[in-house]
């Protein structure tokens, strides 16, 4: 057992390498530790997190259903959920994605481009935090709608559900749920009417075309890409930045080859790791690698701690714009792998072309050292407050 104050989910690291580095180094004496701040056993070894993600029967996303949430694709398994990423992937799959990048590449433009009028920024803050939500709601169809409003709403409910163990973040979190649907119902219902070239239309004929459509169904397939779909792009982007920043060689190959940033996205969704891990409820008893588990608990698994796994990939501590080996589990895994992975990656590209290009001269500020940590931003992600730049 870990004390809290203990727990590597505690510390602040001076690298994004630091909580991989500390959980990998458990895991390298036992497979499942239990953590007083996490309130659950900790699994630490790559094959045993991807194992336990693919069987969704015995740890299964269900916990995730708790109040209104009930029924949202992720809480979901079996024939139902199969149905609901048949309707998803006719918008949201990787070929059905594609189109966006045109949408995208200027709101990329317009937020990156004019860093480089300045000798220092605060990239998180000043650019990264409002462009997923310019993205998201200008592909909806309603760009000057909602603004701060729409983030704060999303990560009320985000830590709320991400922190299932957490009773202080329940009734913030409702509330925002409750507003945010109540928000969304009436643009389903205003755009079903109006009908328009839009995202929005789409996922309406999405559930249409299979029959399921009601006003419900879709808001709560909406407020759910709502959900997934921001704080995680901010961190990542972050991410993907800081790994850059961090590897001057790759860096520079990325500069001078662009098809290489799809590469530096990957590992760097390893090396930072923005998704620390995973909570799943336990179904039935069961055990990994010899340490039981009871059905109804919780337990989490602990992507940040396979990311650093040696089995799973050699020299791990090294960021490696060519690694080979096995793919990260950043998007999650199994049926529940991340729905909105081809739309972040066109996002996350646009940005970094977009930034790269205007400011060819882009490195961290070292007077202001970074600060890696679990719960950076009061969120349930793994990275940094702040990301200073010089341009
Ligand atoms: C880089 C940004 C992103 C990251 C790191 C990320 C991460 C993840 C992860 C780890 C999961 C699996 C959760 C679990 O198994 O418990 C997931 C699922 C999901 N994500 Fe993302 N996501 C990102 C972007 C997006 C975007 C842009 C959207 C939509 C606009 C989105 C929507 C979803 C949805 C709806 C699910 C549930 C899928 C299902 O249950 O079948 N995500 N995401």
């Amino acid at each position: 057992m870990i004390a809290a104050a203990e727990s590597a989910f505690a510390q602040r690291y001076s690298s994004p390498v630091g909580l991989g580095r500390a959980l990998a180094s458990l895991g390298r004496e036992q497979p499942v530790v239990f953590d007083e701040l996490m309130n659950a056993p900790v699994v630490l070894r790559h094959r045993d997190v991807a194992a336990a993600l693919r069987d969704t029967a015995t740890f299964s996303t269900q916990f995730y259903g708790t109040g209104p949430m009930n029924g949202a694709m992720i809480t979901l398994d079996g024939a139902p959920h199969h149905r609901l990423r048949r309707i998803h992937n006719r918008f949201f799959s990787a070929s059905a994605s594609a189109k966006y990048a045109d949408a995208v590449a200027p709101i990329a433009q317009r937020t990156f481009g004019p860093v480089a009028a300045k000798a220092e920024v605060e990239l998180i803050g000043e650019c990264i935090a409002r462009y997923p939500m310019e993205v998201f709601l200008t592909l909806l169809g309603i760009p000057d709608e909602l603004g701060d409003q729409g983030l704060a709403w999303v990560r009320a409910i985000v830590t709320w559900l991400g922190s299932p163990m957490d009773q202080a973040a329940a009734e913030p979190g409702l509330q925002a749920y409750a507003q945010l649907s109540d928000y969304t119902s009436g643009l389903v219902q205003r755009e079903r009417h109006t009908g328009g070239d839009n995202l929005l239309s789409e996922i309406i004929n999405g559930f249409e075309s299979e029959d399921a459509y009601t006003t419900e169904a879709v808001t709560a397939s909406v407020v759910s890409l709502l959900l997934g779909g921001f704080e995680t792009t901010i961190q990542m982007m972050s991410a993907t930045l800081c790994s850059l920043l961090l590897n001057p060689d790759a860096l520079a190959r990325v500069r001078a080859d662009h098809s290489l940033v799809e590469a530096a996205i990957d590992e760097a969704f390893r090396w930072a790791n923005p998704s620390a891990g995973l909570y799943r409820l336990v179904t039935r008893d069961t055990g990994i690698a010899g340490t039981g588990l009871a059905a109804g608990s919780l337990v989490y698994l602990g992507i940040a701690g396979a990311h650093y796994d040696e089995r799973a990939y050699p020299d791990p501590e090294t960021f490696h714009l060519d690694r080979r080996g096995g793919a990260h589990l950043g998007f999650g895994l199994g049926p529940h792998y991340c729905v909105g992975a081809p739309l972040a990656r066109i996002e996350v590209t646009a940005a970094l072309t977009a930034l790269l290009d205007a400011c060819p001269g882009l490195r961290l500020d070292s007077d202001t050292p970074l600060s890696f940590y679990y719960g950076a931003r009061d969120f349930v992600q793994h990275g940094t407050d702040a990301l200073p730049v010089l341009t």
